[in-house]
């Protein structure tokens, strides 16, 4: 019944695309689905599954990875105010030219992924016997879960100042002066899951996120509005979430007390 009606509501989502397009016999509309459709996949039930799995793998992901980055970004002001700088100093040009530049933007939601990543951990069932790279027997049928929250906070792997919330272990400087995002391979960072079935959206999700970032930052101030001295309670969940949702107060920047 469940599955049926979120069949049936993104079918009617492709149907009524397909007519906006046959109707305007151009493409107006720059969205995704828009693209697909006048891209030769006409297919219904093939469009329909795409919009499920894109819904399905892209919303909650990139909400709990926003709710997360917008906790952080209150409790470090020097994090808030770098990036700020970085906005203000981009135009409100064309999305993809705007977001493309914004190294400590694209750094600091690393960052915070990786304390926070939006789906904390994942499991796989082998469906042979395999040996993993250290030599450990996998036997067929067995679970094999990858805990990305507790990759991300290991000092193994990130140093003394794991628990830091720090964008520039993210960045090198360059002769300019610049800031020079230094990505990390998806095996230490398994974020997006890695190898062969990684996660198809990561870059859009990177855009989205970015974009949506330098929207709300150029203008207003994200304040949480939770009890004071109360910090917010991770659950984890196929995608992390916060306990009780985010309380937030949004402030105009310019006209709320600078940092
Ligand atoms: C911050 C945001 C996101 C994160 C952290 C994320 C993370 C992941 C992870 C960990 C997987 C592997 C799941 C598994 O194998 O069990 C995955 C798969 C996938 N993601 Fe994302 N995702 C994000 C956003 C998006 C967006 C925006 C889209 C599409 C618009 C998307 C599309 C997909 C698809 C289609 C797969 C399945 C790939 C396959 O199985 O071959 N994701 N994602």
């Amino acid at each position: 019944m469940a599955v049926k009606e979120v069949h049936e509501y993104a079918k009617n989502l492709v149907r009524e695309k397909k007519k906006e397009l046959k109707e305007k016999a151009s493409l107006e509309s720059e969205d995704m689905l828009s693209r697909f459709l006048s891209s030769g996949h006409s297919d219904e039930d093939f469009v329909t599954d795409i919009v499920i799995s894109f819904i399905l793998a892209g919303k909650d992901t990139t909400s709990a990875a926003l709710t997360w980055f917008f906790w952080l970004l209150a409790k470090n002001p020097r994090v808030e105010r770098e990036l700020v700088k970085e906005i203000m100093e981009k135009s409100e040009a064309s999305v993809y030219d705007e977001v493309k530049h914004m190294v400590y933007t694209h750094a600091a939601l690393c960052e915070s992924m990786r304390l926070y990543p939006p789906v904390p951990m994942d499991t796989k069932e082998a469906v042979e016997d395999d040996v993993l790279p250290d030599g450990t027997v996998v036997k067929k049928g067995t679970m094999v879960t990858y805990h990305v929250y507790a990759m991300g906070r290991m000092e193994s792997i990130w140093g003394d100042d794991w628990a830091e919330f720090k964008p520039e272990r993210w960045l090198e400087k360059v002769d300019s002066g610049k800031w020079k995002f230094v990505g990390r391979d998806s095996f230490t960072y398994p974020v997006f899951q890695a190898g062969p079935r990684m996660c198809l959206g990561k870059e859009m999700a990177f855009m989205q996120t970015q974009r949506l970032v330098a929207g709300i930052m150029r203008r207003f101030r994200v304040v949480p509005a939770l009890a004071p001295g109360v910090d917010p309670h991770f659950i984890s969940f196929l995608s992390s979430r916060m306990e009780g949702g985010f309380p937030v107060k949004i402030l105009h920047r310019e006209t709320s007390h600078s940092n």
